[in-house]
């Protein structure tokens, strides 16, 4: 199966990189990825036909301490669903979306620097509850700063509406958008925005 790669590139219209192939019967399969060139390089703007050949933008879903306790843990702020159910929604919404996910949760601070750390080059995008760390931890604005697609910061409730430590976020100063107090509905809501960068 030949995938002859041809690749376009002019200051002012899009870079595009199309992938033609013939598959075994008659129907060539044509795949296009194009990159605005107003969009950071790795950003999904992309398009795609027939595209069975390339595999879907890989999205990281990272949580910090206490979201295993989620339906546990002050179901009034919370509310009652799990993180296995928000696993399965991001799941459900990421496959509509033509996006793959990597959902992951941590209580360790080090533990969340490093799967930052190893989304460079891998996954191009990052969604990020980071819990209690959002409001104390340098560490993981650092790790942040060191990826270069979107990033979006996701509160299951209204961190504003709340005590004024958690006004503060430090992961903030790097997230492109934000999303608060919109329950686990704020997960999709974050996936269908980076679908759309
Ligand atoms: C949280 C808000 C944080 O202030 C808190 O420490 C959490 C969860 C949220 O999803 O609303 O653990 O990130």
């Amino acid at each position: 199966n030949m995938r002859p790669s041809i690749r376009l590139s002019s200051p002012d219209a899009l870079s595009a990189i199309l992938y033609g192939g013939q598959s075994s019967g008659s129907t060539p399969r044509w795949s296009i990825r194009a990159w605005s060139p107003l969009d950071r390089p790795g950003q999904l703007c992309y398009a795609r036909c027939m595209s069975q050949s390339a595999s879907p933008p890989l999205v990281a879903v990272l949580n910090g301490p206490n979201m295993n306790m989620l339906g546990l843990r002050q179901p009034h702020l919370y509310g009652s669903a799990t993180l296995d159910d928000v696993e399965q929604l991001c799941a459900e919404t990421a496959d509509q979306l033509g996006l793959a996910i990597d959902f992951r949760q941590t209580n360790g601070e080090g533990e969340l620097v490093s799967w930052v750390q190893e989304c460079r080059g891998r996954a191009q995008g990052i969604v990020i509850n980071p819990a209690a760390f959002t409001h104390t931890s340098v560490a993981i604005l650092d790790a942040l700063n060191t990826f270069e697609p979107p990033v979006i910061e996701v509160h299951i409730s209204n961190v504003h509406k709340r005590e004024e430590f958690r006004h503060r976020s430090y992961v903030s100063l790097r997230a492109d958008g934000v999303i608060a107090g919109l329950g686990t509905q704020g997960y999709t809501l974050a996936l269908r925005r980076l679908a759309h960068l």
